[in-house]
């Protein structure tokens, strides 16, 4: 039974808002009107208004907006392009990509390229760009180095900016594509509605400490919406989560992730997940075969997963229903073994360990670093050029997404256990498992002040966060 899904997180307004977006079918159809709402919508591409084919040259303004997450009301977004999610940036691996920004906001911003391999002063950070202030323009300018999906987000005021809705999406293809028969974008997201639809600005210890948790859960920013699988055709699917603090655990019935890439691209031994776990800020690709009878319906699901603090007891909630079309069956394309070779980046006893923490700290709930709140954590200073292993232990009783800019990392060893060779990727946002420690390398080749923090927002923004030097 489809509805025995539906059961209360702790808010009747997810049951009203999955209800309303179609996840009882036959309720929306007995309105008689198509409901739109049920269809899947993409974030829309942006205008490239230059002609060189290697040049991706586009507009973008953050500015307010209205938007309709739930049925008949409307909620006062913050947008960029007017739209939530923001627009997609479309490019190939190589392309100079130019955004010619403006803040309409009231307040001020920056624009982070999450995952951009990029020069220091295009990074966004408060540490390498002042501010773009209310009314102001700033032109970014960088060129895209590696194939991948990436995206782009505010990184001042984040913990509101992002939840409130300053995202959008990268897509940058590279010449050995994967072969699929169709492909979609799908941004998760969550956010925390009061009844009459506007945003519920509460602050509270458990929102603090878990990280926001939305009850209304968006796919494109949408309850519910319908993903359609031709039976036996591959799909594949670029995955971003943009949540403040949930962790989506995606579960889909009868079907199994091929996962084929992660955060930094493609990764050279595809692998396959029954449930695939995306944390805040981090980006999969899979493909899925559609398996089911034309017609059938399958609803694509968050599972619960424990990360800490009593989490890992919900029932799973539904995100999207996946329906199987009418063929034409089986386009003879198979699911890949293999994918593009990744420079292995040497390994080696760990040159500095970095120590994730949480506290009550004079009557505050505090996220640190080696014991400090950011700005009060020291910098790591390293050469330019070099490659820097690092243990990252979490001593805290969750699980902290950690994100490093401007560079990839590769994870070496879990608990001082290698992790297995064909587990290569690159990537720059990595679950930090509670009590635990995770050994990485980076090569850092870029000079510059480079952040690194956690990606539930209320911890960056409460202390856990650092800066990493590259020297010129
Ligand atoms: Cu997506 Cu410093 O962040
Ligand atoms: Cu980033
Ligand atoms: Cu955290």
């Amino acid at each position: 039974m489809r509805s025995s899904l539906l059961v209360p997180l702790s808010s009747a307004l997810l049951i009203l808002a999955a209800g309303c977006g179609g996840s009882d079918e036959k309720g929306s159809s007995s309105q008689g009107n198509t409901d739109p709402a049920d269809s899947w919508v993409e974030p829309a591409p942006a205008t490239d208004t230059n002609p060189d084919p290697t040049i991706v040259e586009v507009d973008l303004e953050a500015r307010e907006a209205e938007k309709s997450f739930l049925e008949g009301k409307t909620t006062a977004v913050l947008a960029y392009n007017g739209t939530v999610p923001g627009p997609l940036i479309e490019a190939n691996v190589g392309d100079t990509l130019i955004v010619h920004f403006k803040n309409s906001l009231p307040e001020e911003t920056t624009i982070h390229w999450h995952g951009i391999r990029l020069p220091n002063n295009m990074d966004g950070a408060p540490a390498v760009q002042q501010p773009i202030a209310a009314g102001d323009t700033f032109t970014y300018q960088f060129t895209l180095r590696d194939a991948g999906f990436y995206w782009f987000h505010p990184h001042v005021m984040e913990e509101e900016q992002i939840r409130k809705g300053l995202f959008g999406v990268i897509r940058v293809r590279g010449q050995d594509e994967p072969q699929a028969d169709d492909e979609k974008i799908v941004v998760l997201n969550d956010v925390l509605l009061k009844e009459d639809g506007s945003f519920d600005d509460e602050v509270d210890d458990d929102l603090i400490m878990l990280g926001r948790e939305g009850n209304v859960l968006l796919v494109n920013g949408r309850t519910m919406p319908t993903l359609e699988l031709e039976p036996g055709a591959l799909t594949r699917l670029r995955i971003v989560n943009v949540a403040n603090g949930r962790f989506f655990n995606l579960a889909l019935p009868g079907h199994t992730f091929r996962v084929i890439g992660t955060d930094g691209g493609l990764i050279p031994k595809p692998y396959d997940a029954e449930r695939l776990l995306v944390a805040p800020g981090e980006r999969y690709d899979v493909l899925l075969i559609g398996q089911g009878e034309p017609g059938e319906e399958i609803v694509l699901t968050n599972e619960a997963y424990a990360r800490g603090h009593d989490t890992g007891e919900a029932a799973p909630m539904p995100l999207a229903t996946v329906r199987i079309g009418a063929g034409p069956a089986l386009s003879g394309r198979t699911l890949p073994d293999s994918g593009p070779a990744i420079e292995r980046l040497p390994g080696g006893a760990a040159d500095t360990t970095i120590t994730f923490d949480e506290r009550f700290f004079q009557g505050e709930l505090k996220f640190l670093v080696d014991g400090n709140a950011y700005p009060d954590v020291p910098p790591i200073n390293v050469e330019n050029g070099s490659t820097h292993v690092f243990d990252l232990k979490n001593d805290a009783e969750m699980d902290h997404p950690f994100h490093l800019h401007g560079f990839f990392f590769q994870v070496l060893a879990r608990d001082g256990v290698a992790v297995a060779d064909d587990a290569l990727a690159n990537k720059d946002t990595l679950i930090l498992p509670q009590l635990s420690t995770t050994t990485v390398v980076a090569r850092f080749d870029e000079p510059g002040d480079w952040m690194y923090h956690c990606h539930i927002l209320e911890h960056a923004e409460r202390g856990m966060m650092g800066e990493i030097v590259v020297s010129p």
